[in-house]
């Protein structure tokens, strides 16, 4: 584990010589006040929008940097400069590999050492990226399906937000299910904005058609669609609610983003079904990944 970026040990080798400075100092981002101070070996983008949702989540678009590749899912290391050090967290990139532009969905943390700098970003700002993308969550690390289920909480749903804008994964598979699930409905507005984007794209539309499905759900608050998703697959409200049969190892697959008690609850389901557990060097039936260290 790099005790900088708190990512698993594949990651902590390409990130491992960023010795972060955890102070809390003011951050500057603009290019002008910190440009020299860059370090070498990453890319230094442009803010180019940025949209906060609730007082804990944001989502924020900055420039592509040039022959820079992901596959949709993967995550990278994104930082500011505070004082004259930088400072990196592991962010699952939002946006499909084809985009032109890079986009995030963000936690605020109340005195997180990066995000209490990073939720203050305005377009034109700087933000930092490390060149090596990575992540377990890519349709390559699964076996070919029918039903893709991806399962999040909070800004787990970030991988997804990827995947569901990629035109790959509806020729891998018939049937598309997010399930975003989410303390109050005010933090599911990102889930929806994104299906209404997909709707109103040019050619997304088209690829996607009515293969997506988004079931969100709140544990908080009162809301039609109420419950963890684990209670809702043990109580099979799940399936009734979407009209599908209960988890098939023959024909559905799973990819799971979120805490780490969630990941462990939900594989637990899965592996009760008879999906298996797969990894980018060993394609299966499920992939999960941790949303936030905790
Ligand atoms: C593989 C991976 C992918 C990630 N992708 C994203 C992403 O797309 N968006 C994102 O906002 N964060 C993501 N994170 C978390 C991110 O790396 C940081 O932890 C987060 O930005 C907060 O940074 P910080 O320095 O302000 O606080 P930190 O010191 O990193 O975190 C402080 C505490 O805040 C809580 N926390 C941190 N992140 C979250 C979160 N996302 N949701 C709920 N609670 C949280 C935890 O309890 C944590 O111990 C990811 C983490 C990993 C390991
Ligand atoms: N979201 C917020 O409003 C908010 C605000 C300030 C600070 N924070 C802090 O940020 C951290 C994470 O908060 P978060 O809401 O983003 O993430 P979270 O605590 O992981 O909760 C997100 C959703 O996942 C559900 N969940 C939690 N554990 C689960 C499990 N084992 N199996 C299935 N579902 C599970 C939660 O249900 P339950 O409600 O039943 O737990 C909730 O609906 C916490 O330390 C929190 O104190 C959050």
């Amino acid at each position: 584990m790099c005790p900088a970026c708190r990512v698993g040990l594949e990651a902590a080798l390409w990130c491992r010589e960023t010795k972060t400075n955890e102070t809390g100092m003011n951050a500057p981002t603009k290019p002008e006040e910190f440009a020299p101070k860059i370090p070498d070996g990453v890319f230094a983008e442009t803010v180019l929008s940025v949209e906060h949702y609730t007082d804990h989540l944001f989502r924020f678009r900055m420039t592509r940097p040039a022959g820079y590749r992901f596959r949709s899912g993967e995550f990278a290391m994104i930082g500011l400069m505070v004082g004259d050090k930088p400072i990196y967290r592991a962010y699952s990139i939002a946006s499909p590999s084809w985009d032109e532009e890079l986009e995030f969905f963000s936690i605020k943390v109340p005195d997180g050492p990066l995000t209490s700098h990073l939720q203050k970003i305005k377009p034109g700002d700087t933000v930092l990226m490390r060149k090596k993308p990575t992540g377990t969550l890519v349709l390559d690390a699964l076996t070919p399906g029918k039903r893709l289920y991806m399962f999040s909480t909070g800004t787990g749903i970030a991988p997804f937000a990827s995947l569901i804008r990629d035109p790959e994964t509806y020729e891998k598979f018939e049937e598309v299910i997010l399930t975003h699930t989410c303390r109050e409905v005010a933090e599911l507005k990102y889930g929806f904005d994104l299906v209404e984007e997909i709707k109103n794209h040019e050619f997304l539309s088209e690829i996607v058609g009515d293969k997506l499905k988004l079931y969100s759900t709140v544990t908080r608050e009162d809301y039609p669609f109420q419950g963890r998703i684990t209670d809702l697959i043990d109580n099979g409200k799940l399936f009734a609610d979407l009209g599908v049969p209960g988890l098939d190892p023959a024909v559905d697959r799973g990819m799971i983003c979120g805490s780490a008690a969630m990941l462990k609850d939900t594989k637990e389901r899965l592996e009760r079904a008879g999906l298996t557990e797969g990894a980018n060097n060993k394609p299966s039936e499920f992939v999960i990944e941790r949303a936030f260290v905790g």
